[in-house]
């Protein structure tokens, strides 16, 4: 009988998980086109950072390129979306120029930031962007504005390094999907060295990624075993493998599909946790789960620590069609 032979194993999920609104949006702005004007739909670099999910929407006409110089000459009626991270504004004016027709899918809460970046600028602050080098959502904020008036700092070492040219003049924005625990300790060396630093008139650092890390947090003390479901490109879902492992967990991992997870590695785990990073859809939670009760006699127990209602609306010209929608 294998319900006897089959170890018992507690998998904390964790809640919030998974999709954000800005991610939820993004999608179905994708959707939504493809209804509206046809196959194929461009869609400037990964819509969202997973790979399950750019998959699907391939498989529903969308086309996926990095550059809009990919675009063939022949398909530049179709639309064009630019992800959910961002984009530089460079990127609509290049569109623009080549007489696309695109869709914006930057999350609102980092066009948010883009816009407390500029305001600094306005008023005379040198920007500091918080944030790692090489994301596209710090490709995106950098430009905003013009080159050399943004400084990007990751670490507290880079904070103690960073020499500006006018110390009294500096404003700070951050990458909306970092550790928020990192970020205190970068905002305080900042703040040490520059008493005069203006943040942002909000958090950039955004309500999931908050939220995400805190039940993360809670629930990782006294686990064998963490799971973050997530792509390695996810800022956000590798924040959370941190998180948890700072937070208590024995191990923690970052997976993509139940398929990658080696089982001689798991060994013998009473207490699992699962989360899932902002761009992770839920139906690869069920199936790491079912993987689990395969294996193990499992229990799942829900490790709540906040309620999300958010929901961003899609651009105007989808709007009808989202109302249309069965
Ligand atoms: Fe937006 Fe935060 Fe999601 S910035 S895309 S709500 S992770």
């Amino acid at each position: 009988n294998l319900a006897v032979t089959r170890p018992p194993l507690t998998i904390r999920l964790c809640g919030p998980r998974g999709f954000c609104a800005g991610v939820d949006r993004a999608i179905q702005i994708v959707v939504l086109a493809l209804k509206a004007y046809g196959a194929p739909v461009y869609v400037r670099h990964e819509i969202v950072h997973n790979r399950y999910v750019v998959e699907g929407l391939e498989a529903k006409g969308a086309v996926f390129v990095e550059e809009l110089n990919e675009i063939p000459e022949e398909h530049r009626s179709q639309p064009v979306v630019f992800s959910a991270h961002g984009v530089p504004k460079s990127v609509p004016e290049d569109a623009q120029a080549r007489n696309l027709f695109y869709l914006d899918a930057t999350c609102p809460l980092v066009s948010k930031v883009h816009k407390q970046a500029m305001r600094h600028q306005r008023l005379g602050r040198h920007v500091i962007l918080i944030g790692h080098a090489g994301h596209p959502e710090v490709i995106g904020t950098m430009g905003q504005l013009p080159e050399g008036t943004v400084s990007l700092i990751d670490t507290i070492a880079d904070a103690e390094a960073y020499q500006p040219a006018d110390p009294d003049n500096l404003g700070y924005v951050t990458q909306t999907t970092l550790s928020v625990d990192d970020t205190a300790g970068v905002i305080a060396k900042l703040q040490e060295r520059f008493p005069n630093l203006t943040p942002p008139s909000a958090d950039s650092i955004c309500y999931a990624t908050t939220n995400r890390q805190e039940a993360v947090k809670q629930a990782a003390p006294g686990c064998d075993l963490f799971i973050v479901v997530g792509a390695p490109n996810s800022s956000n879902s590798k924040r959370l493998v941190e998180v948890a492992l700072r937070a208590g967990a024995t191990r923690s991992l970052l997976v993509q599909r139940a398929s990658e997870i080696n089982w001689d590695e798991i060994g013998a785990i009473g207490t699992l946790g699962i989360s899932a990073g902002a761009s992770a859809p839920e139906v690869i939670v069920d199936e790491i789960i079912e993987a689990f009760r395969e294996r193990f006699d499992a229990r799942v127990e829900l490790a709540i620590t906040a309620e999300e209602n958010e929901h961003f609306l899609v651009n105007r010209e989808l709007r009808d069609i989202e109302l249309t929608r069965e």
